[in-house]
């Protein structure tokens, strides 16, 4: 079996029409074995020639090794990924995927966790609402779509046995309605957990309305770049491990020059969302620009993602 985050050749058995505009894939081995496992929240990463490489979150129960289920919703404005990937990707198919890997854990021992989701957010949060019922853990769902149409998973939510704690609602229509986070979050008893995974609006309205509730119980996951890449360079990065130093010009990236010196980092979304290209900083301030780390992880600067970020100073040493 493949160690985690190796490349993994698996094919495409079935192709769902899921809601709108979404596609669900279920991935599995050529051969039927199990798949590696994972955690609930984590994601692969798709790699099809001629298109960017993009991170999917896995939407089925980790208890079920045998596939890997993603669902790709339709983004016209976005890199092309989701296009190619609806045009091209076809059942019987073999691709490469790289992972899994999770940077939007479960804490899996919280007396009650709010799950959060928006639009195709609701991929990683149906994961985690699965594992949660299997661990007889307590949780609610709160998902917030377009219309009904537009809803990925409604129909096994609704034959869910827990589908009194799944509550939906629409923003188009002449019943809309959003979900109003404030009050969701007013309900904290000190002890509850709150993710969220949406659009970046929802995320915001999300940090928002935790703002007093302690980092260790807030958890969000972002499925695109929340910051501009840093590319004014001017900056040194020095290689621990093999004592070179490599000068950042301005339009690169830290990895765009590690690359381009030959030294090889793991990379994938390139854009601060997948979480494949973390380093550790020894010395120096990077200037995070990643939607994964929390402020205070921002703050103490012990890693970096240097697909996107730059530095602060004119040095940095990495641990390379
Ligand atoms: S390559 Fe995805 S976070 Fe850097």
């Amino acid at each position: 079996m493949p160690a985690l985050n190796e490349s993994l050749e698996v094919y495409v058995k079935s192709v769902t029409h899921e809601a709108k505009g979404i596609l669900a894939y279920e991935l599995r081995s050529r051969n039927d074995e199990d798949l590696p496992p994972f955690t609930a929240g984590a994601h692969i990463d798709l790699r099809m020639e001629a298109a960017p490489v993009r991170s999917y979150s896995l939407l089925n129960s980790p208890s079920d090794r045998s596939r890997y289920v993603i669902a790709i919703s339709l983004n016209e404005k976005g890199r092309g990924g989701s296009i190619h990937i609806h045009k091209n990707l076809h059942c019987g198919d073999s691709l490469i995927i790289t992972g899994p890997r999770n940077n939007f854990p479960l804490a899996e021992d919280a007396k009650h966790s709010v799950l959060i989701a928006g639009g195709i957010g609701i991929t990683p949060i149906w994961s985690m609402a699965q594992r949660l019922t299997e661990i007889d853990a307590h949780w609610e769902l709160h998902y917030g779509a377009r219309s009904r149409d537009c809803a990925a998973l409604l129909e096994v939510m609704e034959n869910h046995p827990y589908s009194r704690a799944i509550h939906t609602c629409y923003s188009e229509g002449e019943q809309a309605e959003f979900l109003d986070l404030k009050a969701i979050v007013a309900r904290d008893d000190g002890h509850m957990h709150f993710y969220c995974c949406g659009p970046a609006v929802m995320l915001e309205a999300f940090k928002e309305a935790t703002r007093e509730v302690p980092a260790e119980r807030v958890h969000f996951e972002s499925f695109s770049a929340e910051h501009e890449a840093s590319l004014e360079g001017g900056f040194v990065v020095e290689l621990a491990r093999s004592g070179k130093s490599i000068e950042v010009t301005p339009g690169q990236s830290i990895l765009d020059a590690l690359l381009g010196q030959g030294i090889e980092v793991m990379n994938s979304c390139r854009e601060g969302i997948c979480g494949a290209c973390e380093v550790r900083v020894l010395e120096g301030t990077p200037d995070h620009r990643d939607s994964i780390l929390s402020d205070s992880e921002k703050q103490a600067g012990k890693t970096m993602f240097v697909c996107c970020s730059g530095s602060q100073g004119n040095r940095l040493v990495l641990d390379l």
